[in-house]
């Protein structure tokens, strides 16, 4: 991306669909007796992992150009999946892949070797592994890394676990277990995560029930086919709207953003730190809330404490808030953001190596993140030239985009095309919101 400083972002765009939803949807589908017909589906890397996992387990898919990315006619495999072979099933880069297709498979008496990237291979799947053993699970992974070996268990068992971290991957895994065993399923978190899978097996006709940080499903059910359109996602939206925050003149409309409270921690960050932000159009559409979010320039930031508690409503989204918060006036602080050390990098690595790199002072401690907020105009000072690793992590390489545009700088970036993980059009559709 070219410099930025005499250009202003104006228009709108429809960013692309959610990610987490996109999964579910998918994997929902192929577990459910019938036809499903999606709408919207995210063609993203991570998003054709569980496309292409489920084909192989014996789900009929279809899929054609949509409106806003892969429309897909997915035919159940009904009473099972194929158990005639061994399932070699590559999620690439895709933890959510990985980790609901754990807990999808562990009661449903296959065998499948799970594998994926070096990223991949390096992220814990002991927290998924463990409670699905304890339901009855036979899940193999040396000290809990990839590849993991899932053999044929079909006797599960409800179990009532809390687990340790505010996890919406682990909590998925058990529940999507749930389906397959005898009696009730609880999960209970310390923080609430992000709650599609709760939202959206209703939908598929499975109820769960929910009080607080519990949710609990009677086990075993079995899914209906259910048809959906897939939302915006406002993990995406967070950068054009970071970007619009930060660039002068900017006025930027994100369309069909889902806007599920568990969801949208960032844009509430943004409000208290003074960004012009505003929400149009809400209304509710199956089972998430959908709106239209408008960001102005705002020269007047100020820095925040986010929360533990808040933190997993923005967990993806920290890396272009730090982008954000080193351009307000005081210190921003992120707290009890561990989980970060644990994504598809090591990002409290990566985000205090490449703010430093720009100029910015940000460090750990213990588990909290602390941006210096160097106020307005900050990266305008940082050198013009600039050299980054991605770690190819889709969301630092584009958090390093929009912080160049910010900066109007070069950075020299060793993996721009990581972006295709969540947002294959991430350059094409920024440069659509540019004008000069
Ligand atoms: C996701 C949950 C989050 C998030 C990831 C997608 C999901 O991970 O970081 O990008 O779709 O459930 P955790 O649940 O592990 O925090």
């Amino acid at each position: 991306m070219a410099a930025a400083l005499t250009r202003m972002l104006r228009g709108s765009l429809r960013v692309p669909s959610d990610k987490s939803l996109s999964h579910r949807a998918v994997l929902f589908s192929a577990l459910a007796d019938g036809t499903s017909h999606l709408s919207n589906v995210l063609p993203s890397d991570d998003v054709k992992s569980s496309l292409a996992a489920v084909a192989d387990l014996g789900a009929s898919v279809e899929m054609s150009e949509g409106d806003y990315g892969l429309d897909c006619v997915i035919e159940g495999w009904g009473d099972a999946p194929d158990r005639s072979k061994l399932h070699d099933l590559d999620c690439g880069n895709s933890g959510t892949t990985t980790r609901l297709l754990m807990g999808l498979l562990a009661g449903l008496g296959i065998e499948a070797r799970l594998h994926g990237d070096a990223s991949l291979s390096s992220r814990p799947m002991g927290r998924v592994i463990e409670p699905l053993q304890l339901m009855g699970a036979s899940i193999e992974a040396e000290e809990g890394h990839l590849p993991a070996f899932i053999h044929p268990a079909r006797n599960l068992h409800g179990i009532e676990y809390r687990t340790k971290v505010a996890s919406a991957q682990v909590k998925s895994a058990i529940l999507l277990a749930g389906l397959a065993a005898k009696g009730k399923t609880i999960v209970e978190e310390p923080a609430k995560s992000r709650d599609h899978t709760e939202r959206l097996l209703p939908a598929f006709g499975v109820p769960v029930e929910r009080t607080g940080l519990e949710a609990s499903l009677e086990g075993p059910a079995r899914l209906h086919a259910h048809d959906l359109s897939i939302p915006g996602d406002p993990s995406s939206a967070a950068f054009p709207a970071v970007a619009a925050a930060l660039v002068p003149s900017s006025d930027v409309l994100l369309q069909d953003v889902a806007l599920n409270p568990t969801r949208s921690g960032a844009f509430a960050v943004m409000q208290r730190m003074g960004v012009d932000i505003s929400f149009e159009n809400e209304h509710a559409e199956g089972a998430e809330s959908i709106g239209t979010i408008r960001v102005r320039y705002t020269p007047e930031l100020a820095g925040v404490e986010v929360t533990g508690e808040e933190l997993p409503s923005l967990i993806d989204e920290v890396p272009v808030l730090a982008v954000l918060a080193a351009h307000a006036r005081g210190e921003t602080v992120f707290c009890q953001a561990g989980e970060l050390r644990v994504k598809e990098s090591d990002r409290f690595v990566a985000i205090i190596d490449g703010l430093a790199a720009f100029g910015i002072h940000a460090w750990e401690d213990g588990d909290d993140l602390h941006i210096g907020g160097e106020g307005q105009g900050a990266f305008e000072r940082s050198p013009r030239e600039i050299s980054l690793p991605t770690y190819h992590d889709h969301r630092m390489a584009m958090t390093w985009s929009i912080a160049e545009l910010v900066a109007g700088n070069t950075v020299e970036l060793d993996d721009r095309a990581c972006v295709s993980v969540s947002w294959p059009s991430f350059y094409e559709d920024m440069k659509s919101l540019r004008v000069e």
